[in-house]
């Protein structure tokens, strides 16, 4: 048997989405074509710090390219903030002695932001690393896509094609939660390509009276229905205030934000109630029109990758097999137009990509009359 060029660790953390198992795949085919040994860490970081490592030979990744999820497991799980035995702890120290008892020379690191962090300090800790841009909100800086996020825009463009049908029928109002974390980009693309009336980003806080007044024009023009993709993380204009909370304060009570922080304090989790239905409440009584609120939740991030997100997976993934073989480590894989190219991670690190208000989708979206929530159309 050849001797090995060298060993690497691949791992998946924080949320998962569609591509992962695709990602795996270019990764370690690739890295093995150069002749590298491939071992597998589950559940994210956890697993380092807890040394659960497995060998991946050829047949682990054969099958797998359409198959949702991450079959390595992940977890949100920090090295430097590790919960351990009800306390935290930085386990950093513990992670570097496993990488080298493992006798790893390059840790692969697929994530979104939180693990562009993580990886960045096992660098500086010691380590090797390379990361590639996983999630579903497409916020990775330095890149111009995130595997995930066409499938996860797929899914989201799906859901508001079939409220269509039912908004259509019965003359409503239906309000589309989206996912996006602090970015509005899975909102918006979804929101242009399944033809939302209204798409509210984090990017462009909004104002009640301007949404209602914008539903009210499409009445007045005869549209009887209207479609309103909200991203998870919208705000609304400073001193704009539900209702509600107006009466609220009137009596002085404590703001929501204060209930949850007190019941945090108190060791108890408070669901909070998605933004989408203190919205459709809000518009509800603004207009007069019935109002009804899907939010998609995790849906957007199961099931199996679009052929989109196969091909950009496969080109990433052996991309990071090729900088392996060249040993050009300690880099984000990134999409730079057309092509696959490393970008040092200290560029990249505790940097968020959110939407640009001048973006172009946005000017798009503003010309095909959609609302965005801070002039009415
Ligand atoms: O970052 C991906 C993401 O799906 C965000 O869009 C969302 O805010 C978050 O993860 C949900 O996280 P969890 O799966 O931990 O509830």
């Amino acid at each position: 048997m050849p001797k090995s060029k060298g060993t690497i660790g691949i791992l998946t953390a924080g949320g998962d989405c569609p591509g992962l198992n695709a990602v795996i795949r270019g990764v370690a085919k690739a890295a093995m074509h150069y002749g590298w040994k491939v071992l597998g860490v589950q559940d994210g970081f956890r697993g380092l710090v807890e040394n659960r490592v497995v060998p991946i030979e050829s047949i682990n990744v054969s099958g797998i390219l359409t198959h949702g999820g991450t079959f390595l497991g992940s977890s949100r799980d920090k090295p430097h903030k590790m919960p351990m035995g009800g306390k935290i702890m930085d386990m950093t120290e513990v992670a570097v002695a496993n990488y080298k008892k493992q006798r790893m020379d390059c840790l692969v690191c697929l994530g979104g932001n939180g693990t562009q962090k993580n990886a960045y300090r096992l660098q500086k800790a010691g380590m090797n690393v390379l990361t590639l841009p996983k999630t579903i909100d497409n916020d990775v800086a330095e890149t111009d896509i995130t595997f995930g996020f066409d499938s996860a825009m797929n899914v989201a463009t799906e859901a508001i094609d079939r409220l269509h049908t039912t908004a259509t029928s019965h003359h409503r109002i239906i309000i589309c939660e989206i996912m996006g974390h602090d970015a509005g980009w899975l909102c918006l693309g979804a929101g242009i390509a399944g033809g939302a009336d209204v798409i509210l980003l984090p990017e462009i806080p909004y104002n009640l009276d301007v949404i209602a007044e914008s539903l009210l024009n499409r009445r007045r023009t005869g549209k009887r229905f209207s479609i309103i993709a909200v991203a998870e993380g919208v705000q609304p204009q400073q001193g704009e205030d539900s209702d509600e909370e107006k009466g609220s304060k009137k009596k002085k009570s404590p703001s929501e934000d204060e209930i949850f922080k007190q019941a945090k304090v108190n060791g108890i989790h408070l669901v909070q109630e998605p933004v989408a239905s203190r919205i459709a409440r809000e518009l509800q009584t603004r207009t007069g029109v019935e109002a009804r609120v899907t939010s998609l939740g995790h849906v957007q991030r199961g099931g199996s990758p679009t052929p989109f997100d196969r091909l950009l997976c496969t080109r990433l993934g052996t991309k990071a097999g090729e900088l392996l073989a060249a040993r050009h480590f300690n880099c984000l894989v990134a999409v730079k137009g057309n092509r696959c190219e490393p970008v040092p991670l200290s560029k990249v690190a505790g940097k968020k990509r959110i939407v640009p208000t001048d973006h172009p989708w946005i000017q798009t979206a503003r010309l095909v009359e959609t609302c965005l929530g801070d002039r009415t159309v």
